[in-house]
């Protein structure tokens, strides 16, 4: 079966939405088509993964919050006079509030995140119940240059990096975020949640619930692209997969077409055949050893990872290093 699609021209009116245009386009016309899963993130996007950090098959976050919990008064030691806390990728700031509770002398919060409307009611819900704290939400791509207020830009800083949101990067785009922001003035602590390899079922649940929310949230890029990009996808002409690549240790998300399809976007023609798929999101799973040896290469000094009885998940706590030299 060949489903035809009506072709669209309906061009982007700002520079962000040129970027998400640029980026599709440019992804779809790859042989092994794809999507970068920071675009899954638009305002129902967010509100579909904080419905999935509640579902029983997804241990992330549970876990990594009960470590946070148990553990986050020990950050206190990078704590010096005017430190600000900055997130990247700080979705709706849960996480967040275990270090504020913590360590009460933080008088700065800096949330970072590509999903505007979702940080900004974050940043005023937090702001509203921490009422001391001064919060400054940052709207952007943090692979991008973070430019911090001036105020900040010399201040002590505890960067947050929860969620595992670094294991959304290959190997390459880590390696060049943890370098990049090595960089960054003052930083004390590196804070970051990495989620730990563990058996294929325990992964692909997580990935793949009962409930089908995480499918949802994999759609509705189709949804997106619609909206914003006047495509005209079938959803139900697409369903969403998990798989274990166990070469690369990470779960992929996959939107697979249910049959041969075409799709217009911008005027220009997408060919999909029956079980072709998009690749949307790498979830990259760690040991603890090769999460150390990914923060010595980039400069970063790291302390015993602090995981859960289980060993699902980690939390690191880097600090200033030296890049490890590569050997002869
Ligand atoms: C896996 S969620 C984690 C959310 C939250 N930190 C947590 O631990 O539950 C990833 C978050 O990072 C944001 N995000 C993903 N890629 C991004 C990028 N390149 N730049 C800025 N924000 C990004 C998303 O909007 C989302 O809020």
């Amino acid at each position: 079966m060949t489903i035809a699609l009506s072709p669209s021209v309906i061009a982007p009116e700002t520079g962000r939405d040129g970027d998400f245009a640029g980026s599709i386009i440019a992804g779809l016309r790859e042989p092994q088509k794809r999507i970068e899963s920071k675009w899954l993130y638009d305002a129902h996007g967010s509100h579909l993964f904080d419905r999935i950090t509640e579902l029983d098959e997804y241990y992330p976050t549970r876990t990594e919050t009960g470590i946070l919990r148990q553990r986050a008064v020990e950050l206190r030691r990078f704590i010096r006079e005017g430190t600000a806390l900055v997130e990247l990728g700080s979705g709706s700031s849960t996480k967040t509030r275990l270090l504020l509770d913590a360590l009460p002398e933080l008088e700065t919060y800096v949330p970072v995140d590509i999903s505007e409307s979702h940080l900004r009611s974050a940043a005023d819900r937090l702001s509203r119940d921490y009422r001391n704290l001064c919060v400054h939400p940052l709207v952007g791509d943090f692979t991008d240059e973070i430019v911090l207020p001036p105020q900040l830009q010399e201040a002590p800083k505890i960067l947050f990096f929860p969620g595992s949101t670094i294991g959304n990067f290959t190997v390459q785009g880590a390696t060049g975020l943890l370098t990049s922001l090595r960089g960054m003035r003052n930083v004390t602590a590196f804070v970051i949640g990495v989620d730990l390899v563990k058996s294929a079922k325990t992964l692909i649940r997580a990935y793949d619930d009962a409930e089908g929310v995480t499918a949802d949230f994999n759609l509705n890029l189709l949804t997106r692209i619609n909206r914003e990009l006047g495509a005209h996808f079938e959803l139900s002409a697409f369903h969403h997969e998990a798989r274990w690549n166990a070469g690369r240790s990470r779960i992929e998300m996959h939107l697979v077409s249910r049959c041969a399809q075409r799709a217009h976007i911008l005027g220009e023609q997408f060919l999909f055949s029956e079980a072709e798929t998009i690749h949307t999101e790498n979830s990259h799973k760690f040991t603890v050893e090769r999460f150390a040896g990914l923060a010595a290469d980039t400069g970063w000094h790291s302390d015993p990872m602090w995981t859960d009885p289980d060993g699902l998940f980690g939390v690191a706590v880097l600090t200033p290093g030296t890049p490890s030299q590569p050997a002869d």
